[in-house]
């Protein structure tokens, strides 16, 4: 080996040591010692890198922790882990898969009926290196996945975010959404390789964020978005062809050296869920735990607006829609009966008038009946049931206070039971016969 050869190597190694030295020194550390007693957090993708770091940093500080995970096994030893590293019990799995709105919808359901909290969420689950694949809601996977499914499960929760207030959404995006081809709403359909779907995904979480801190101003709940730094991951476990085998060598071998452990890149997340006063910042982005100008990307006016109204199309539940369509429809189709139905506004007093009702038992006849009665009127129930006329007829007595009002038998379906009626009201009732309903 020449003097020049070996000083070349001292220098690389020197450089490195020195390279890992500064971003060592510039690494940021969430300082906060905030206790998180009594409060809730959910932590998507908690099983592994930096979910499972910030969540067994909520463990850590008290709070009662939802690991929100796609597979159970996985999560269950999370949960072990945690609870054996810092002895809180309040660790708990629930499942949900990012890329399926049924699965995003059913967590949500299940939180807002079980949990009486929710001071901390933290949407942190995504996967790089997804392909062009749809899911079954139709969407491009890693879009669905790293957006979407954010998108969707935020403003499900919302609600008891608000009841819980102050409270926090912290979204994990990337320094990456700075990146790949330009973005614009219509990219969120068009598959255009992996870097562009995951970089326009983290944008979209970036626009999200800025957009939803308008809509959520005075309400108590501030949202941040975070880039964690270049981190030691598993976040190219789906990495397929040369592209893949390159940024997983790359990630896990040869630059391996220079970035941060799951822990340290944990320490952003942590800061915007803990750290006092950062609420005047909400929608910022923050890296190494301090505040960063916006992306240029994330500046373009009215795109957040614009992605909103997509995102909200997108992650409709068309089946609840319709549904309620339908409902709302016949409730007003009811309201416009009611407000359209005729009303007698007759005020006259029927005292010293005798009226007959046939089929006065139930119904529009019993109704007709009471209010004859009510005004004074002498009342004949013709009906053809003695027992369900003379119930009628102790009712109508019951409300109006008038005893006049007598059950006579007829039976529609027999002219002689007609007849014989007609006679005994003719003998009986003649000449005071005023009204025949
Ligand atoms: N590592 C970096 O250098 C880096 C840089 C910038 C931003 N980030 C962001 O940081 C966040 C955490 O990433 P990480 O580096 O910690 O990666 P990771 O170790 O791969 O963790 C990702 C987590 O997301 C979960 N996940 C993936 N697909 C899911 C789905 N369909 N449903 C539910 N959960 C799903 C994974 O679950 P499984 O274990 O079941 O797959 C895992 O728990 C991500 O948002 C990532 O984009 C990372």
């Amino acid at each position: 080996m020449t003097s020049y050869t070996v000083l070349s190597l001292v220098f690389i190694l020197v450089s490195a040591i020195v390279a890992k030295l500064y971003l060592k020194l510039i690494t940021g550390w969430c300082r906060s010692q905030q206790c998180m007693v009594g409060k809730t957090a959910i932590i998507t993708g908690a099983n592994t890198g930096i979910g499972f770091q910030t969540a067994l940093d909520f463990a850590k500080r008290g709070a009662r922790v939802i690991l929100a995970c796609r597979n159970y096994k996985k999560a269950e030893a999370a949960r072990r882990d945690i609870i054996k590293m810092t002895d809180n019990p309040n660790v708990f799995v629930k499942i949900v898969d990012m890329s399926s709105f049924e699965s995003v919808r059913a967590f949500a359901q299940e939180i807002n009926k079980t949990e009486d909290r929710l001071d901390v969420l933290v949407n942190n689950a995504a996967a790089a290196f997804l392909y062009d694949e749809k899911t079954k809601d139709g969407l491009l996977l890693g879009m669905q996945v790293n957006y979407f499914s954010l998108f969707l499960l935020t403003n499900l929760l919302l609600d008891l975010l608000k009841k819980s207030q102050p409270s926090r959404i912290v979204n994990t995006s990337s320094l990456l959404a700075e990146y790949g081809t330009a973005f614009s709403v219509d990219k969120l359909h068009k598959y255009n390789g992996n870097f562009d779907l995951y970089t326009h995904s983290k944008l979209a979480i970036i626009l999200f964020t800025k957009e939803l801190a308008k809509r959520l101003e005075g309400s108590g709940v501030t949202v941040y978005s975070v880039h964690p730094g270049a981190v030691k991951t598993d976040i190219f476990r789906d990495a397929e062809g040369w592209a893949g085998s390159f940024m997983t060598a790359l990630f896990k071998r040869w630059m391996n050296f220079f970035f941060k452990t799951s822990e340290e890149g944990a320490q952003t997340t942590i800061y915007c869920a803990v750290e006092k006063n950062i609420e005047k910042f909400s929608g910022h982005h923050f890296v190494d735990c301090r505040r960063v100008n916006d992306y240029k990307r994330a500046t373009v006016p009215g795109l957040g607006e614009q992605l909103w109204r997509e995102s909200a199309e997108c992650v409709m539940d068309w089946c609840t829609t319709i549904v309620s369509l339908i409902l709302g429809a016949l409730l007003a189709f009811k309201i416009y009966l009611r407000l359209t139905i005729g009303w007698c506004k007759n005020q006259t007093c029927l005292v010293g008038k005798t009226t007959i009702v046939t089929g006065a038992n139930t119904g529009i006849g019993f109704e007709t009946a009471l209010d004859f009665a009510k005004r004074g009127a002498r009342v004949i129930l013709a009906c053809r049931d003695q027992k369900r006329a003379d119930d009628a007829t102790k009712k109508i007595i019951r409300e109006t206070g008038n005893e006049n009002v007598v059950v006579k038998l007829v039976d529609m379906a027999s002219f002689e039971s007609v007849r014989a009626f007609a006679k005994e009201i003719n003998e009986t009732e003649h000449p005071a016969m005023d009204c025949l309903c």
